[in-house]
């Protein structure tokens, strides 16, 4: 990755899991780091211990519901003030497994958190990532939105079904398909979009799976710092330059999900403006 010395990083969900770990890694570097977070009292022992860590001061907090548009606003809106450059938005934060819910606005809970509070709030970034120029958003996505046959539009106004698997699967092709309509958008010169699978890791997100099963799964998982290698390539390496909109697993090009066209892209875009319009 180089000296980040002179570069500034937005990470979602980045108190624990994956997100934590590319934090970490970029203040490593010293990269500029806002972990951008919904509690303020998990992460702040974070911050704090990344600062430890790497002897990096500058990794600060900042407040960020995604199941909620208004605090999606309200935290773009406290960055932008600060009249900084960004250098890369990684698009990390996730959940599965959540039963019933909704968000605030009363979309799917895990389409709602994974795709479209990280759709208001990279548009709401992308002038400051444009003016930046060569700046990179990367998008967390799965292996698991091989599975999605496509979105039913209707369903994401609903209530998660189950222990919402499909959900999931729908959340990270949209993951997908924002990536590759945001690199159609705007010009890899000013901002270059990647989506990726990070590997089948050993974080918080398996919280769902009932003990015994889960500590056995563990034992074949890679660690999280295993899962921030390929958010960190997107983020920061040379190599994959000029390949704006593609999907990444193990740091390697994969081709996605055959249902990711440009025209279900064009229709979640619009769809996703049109529900984030204030
Ligand atoms: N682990 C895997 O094997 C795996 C595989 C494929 C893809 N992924 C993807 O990797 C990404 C990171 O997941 P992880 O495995 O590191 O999971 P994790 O340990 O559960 O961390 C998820 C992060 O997302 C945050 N988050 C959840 N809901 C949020 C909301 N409403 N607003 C803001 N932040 C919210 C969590 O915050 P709280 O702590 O406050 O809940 C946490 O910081 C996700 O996008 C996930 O889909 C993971």
């Amino acid at each position: 990755m180089g000296d980040l010395s002179d570069k500034t990083f937005f990470v979602t969900g980045a108190n624990t899991g994956i997100g934590r770990a590319t934090a970490e890694a970029l203040a490593q570097r010293g990269g500029k780091v806002v972990l951008a977070c919904r509690s303020e009292s998990r992460t702040a022992p974070v911050v704090d211990d990344i600062i430890a860590k790497t002897d990096n001061k500058a990794v600060e907090f900042l407040a960020l519901d995604l199941g909620d548009l208004d605090s999606v606003r309200t935290a773009a809106a406290s960055f932008l003030a600060r009249d900084e450059p960004l250098h890369a938005l990684i698009n990390n934060a996730g959940l599965a497994g959540k039963r019933g819910q909704t968000t605030a606005q009363g979309f799917e809970l895990t389409f709602g958190v994974n795709h479209l509070g990280h759709f208001l709030l990279t548009t709401l970034l992308l002038d400051r990532l444009r003016q930046t120029g060569s700046t990179r958003v990367v998008n967390v996505s799965s292996d698991s939105h091989y599975s999605a046959k496509g979105i039913d539009f209707d369903d994401l106004r609903r209530p998660t079904k189950g222990v919402g698997l499909s959900e999931y699967a729908v959340s990270k092709l949209a993951n997908v398909l924002f990536t590759q309509e945001l690199a159609r958008r705007v010009p890899a010169t000013e901002v270059s979009a990647y989506s990726l699978h990070p590997g089948v890791i050993a974080s918080d997100i398996w919280r769902s799976v009932p003990w015994p099963v889960r500590p056995i799964m563990r034992l074949f998982m890679k660690s999280t710092e295993e899962g921030a290698a390929t958010s960190l390539y997107c983020a920061t390496s040379d190599e994959v330059a000029g390949q704006s909109g593609a999907f990444y697993v193990d740091c390697k090009r994969k081709d996605p999900n055959p249902v990711a066209t440009p025209e279900l892209a064009q229709e979640l875009w619009s769809r996703s403006e049109a529900w984030t319009a204030a």
